[in-house]
């Protein structure tokens, strides 16, 4: 498995280590419009790599791409404090826009895995200007905010967040869902689980763990500047669900031709992911307010990428 990562920064080097640390793949292949930095973020986790695997990891211009399966694109700028993800967009839409093209001439075989923010936006794009299908064009979209909302459920439940199953649909984002109809503790609703330990999810408490996974960033970039672990880690689990063909349920983001009336937009709901990229769609049971609070999300998004000139 040979993955490229376009974008050689916080995100991007995360995610390179992460792989490397697991031995996800065999080549990781750094490509960044600062070259010296590419080459620097390469060494420096290739020095990792002696002490965990045998990932060989290097740096290089587009080229180096050739025959990549997958490539990451992690490039463009981040949120400063006080910025949202959709502020973005002007930004980072013209970052694509030079890579795409430069990335599908030696590696048009390769799945597209968008980290860049607005992500659910950035994959829309990505996936006009490939003009891939869909399925091989995805967005790391909530599969970070559905891990902060399984943490912070075992945290409260005093389980392990492995055996929360529990998704936050739609945009990766302000207007993102919690969905807690369908929220499992094992095989209990988180309710009843929480119930019979006696620690009752309250709707002070839910409150508190919405409030917490929504603005998870824009605490984390109040404190440190960026984010960077958990999306790196959230890649490395995107990547090797597409390595060893794993068939696993993840929330992310695709175009998709129908969400809640609002057609061809590109948000997270779960998804079977495997070799060939995304193979199935799964939106759990929804309550009412959940359903209404997935058309808006869907409606916002693509009203913003509809506004994108191209
Ligand atoms: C995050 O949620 C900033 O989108 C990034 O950590």
């Amino acid at each position: 498995m040979k993955v490229g990562i376009v974008g050689a920064g916080m995100v991007g080097s995360a995610a390179g280590y992460a792989m490397a640390l697991r031995g996800t793949a065999s080549q990781v292949v750094f490509v960044d419009y600062k070259p010296e930095f590419a080459i620097a973020q390469a060494q420096d986790i290739a020095h990792a790599t002696p002490f965990v695997s045998s990932t060989v990891v290097t740096a290089g211009d587009y080229d180096a791409l050739e025959g990549a399966d997958i490539v990451i694109l992690s490039a463009g700028v981040g949120q400063k404090p006080g910025e949202s993800r959709i502020d973005l967009l002007a930004r980072n839409a013209e970052v694509f826009k030079q890579i795409i093209g430069k990335v599908l001439a030696v590696a048009p075989d390769a799945i597209l895995l968008v980290a860049s923010n607005p992500v659910d936006i950035m994959t829309q794009i990505a996936t006009r200007l490939s003009g891939l299908p869909p399925h091989r064009v995805i967005g790391s979209g909530t599969m970070l905010d559905t891990a902060r909302f399984r943490h912070l459920i075992g945290h409260h439940l005093g389980i392990s967040p492995q055996s929360v199953h529990a998704y936050v649909l739609g945009e990766h984002g302000d207007s993102e869902i919690l969905a807690w109809s369908s929220a499992r503790a094992g095989a209990l609703s988180v309710e009843e689980f929480a119930a019979n330990i006696k620690f009752p999810l309250t709707a002070s408490v839910k409150d508190r763990i919405d409030d917490n996974v929504r603005n998870a960033a824009y605490t984390i970039i109040n404190g440190k500047g960026a984010t960077w672990y958990g999306i790196g880690a959230g890649l490395e689990r995107i990547v090797r669900a597409i390595a060893k063909d794993e068939k696993a349920v993840l929330s992310l983001s695709i175009v998709t031709p129908n969400v809640e009336g609002v057609r061809h937009v590109a948000l997270s709901v779960p998804r079977v992911i495997g070799r060939n990229g995304i193979e199935l769609d799964l939106l759990p049971e929804l309550d009412e307010a959940e359903h209404e609070a997935l058309r808006k999300s869907a409606s916002m998004l693509k009203e913003t990428v509809d506004a994108v000139k191209f």
